[in-house]
């Protein structure tokens, strides 16, 4: 059982529907915050909303297509019809693909996965300051990841779109400081998800998974409950003076 740090708090998670999107909902439900949870999964968002509704917090599921700047801009609109304000932001909505050398990617994929994971953030913030502005101030997180920070092999299209957003955090929190807006990235390795899988590539996940393992010191994959713990803390006034830390969440992966 976390705190009621979030107590009184609006809240936008992207890619809620699943993950650890689900789980950042789910926390900043239990946190205190009420929630929009916002998916291009109409059905798995409206799944995760009544199951905080279930838990006694206050949500409502939008379908969201992070790559559409209109349906970005009806989350946050929600957000205030529903809720009265917003005060936080999770740029969580992403896309993965399977192991490919950098050159061998299939361009189409390529504009997919920058589209979603750095086109849909700037979207998404994009549509959530002016809101943020009228509730004087709040907190941003991006979810980017480690792979972001540092390379690996056969990830050129994500691992570069996840640097992009790292960056742009750093970007927006000198940009927004102003507004008393924070903005901070999280960098989580591998993460027992449904989107692991194509981190570990079709042929030998196992033995993928093992060497995944094998590269973080405190020697397990992260549970999305990890990251969605971390989400709670940037977004809370226990990091009032935090902006533009790109936080890993790897058990020491990236030390
Ligand atoms: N799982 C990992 O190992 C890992 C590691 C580091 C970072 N991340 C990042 O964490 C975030 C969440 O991933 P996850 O592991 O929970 O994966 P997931 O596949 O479980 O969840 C991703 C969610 O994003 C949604 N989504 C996809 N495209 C969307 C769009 N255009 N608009 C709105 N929603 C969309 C999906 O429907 C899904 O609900 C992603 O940004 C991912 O890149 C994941």
């Amino acid at each position: 059982m976390i705190e009621r740090v979030l107590h009184g708090k609006v809240a936008v998670v992207t890619g809620g529907a699943s993950g650890i999107g689900r789980s950042t909902a789910l926390r900043f439900g239990e946190a205190g915050a009420s929630v929009v949870v916002a998916d291009i999964d109409a059905d798995g968002a409206e799944a995760v909303s009544k199951e905080l509704t279930g838990r006694g917090a206050a949500a409502v599921a939008v379908r969201t297509d992070v790559t559409d700047q209109a349906t970005v801009a009806d989350a946050v609109a929600i957000a205030e019809s529903e809720f009265g304000r917003l005060d936080i932001v999770s740029c969580n909505a992403g896309l993965a693909g399977f192991p490919t050398p950098a050159l061998d990617a299939d361009p189409d994929e390529f504009d997919r996965i920058f589209a979603v994971n750095v086109k849909g953030v700037w979207h998404c913030v994009r549509a959530a300051v002016p809101a943020l502005r009228r509730a004087g101030g709040g907190a941003i997180t991006i979810v980017g990841s480690v792979m972001g920070e540092r390379a690996r092999p056969g990830f050129g299209a994500y691992a570069s779109s996840k640097a992009a957003v790292n960056h742009l955090a750093r970007t927006l929190a000198l940009e927004l400081a102003g507004d008393a807006i924070r903005v901070n990235a999280l960098a989580p390795v591998a993460t027992d998800t449904a989107m692991l899988p194509q981190f570990l590539g079709p042929e030998d996940p196992e033995r993928a998974r093992a060497a995944f393992i094998a590269g973080i010191p405190l020697g397990r994959l992260a549970q999305p409950e990890d990251i969605a713990d971390a989400a709670v803390f940037l977004s809370s006034p226990a990091a009032r003076f935090i902006t533009g830390v790109v936080l890993p969440v790897d058990g020491g992966r990236s030390v």
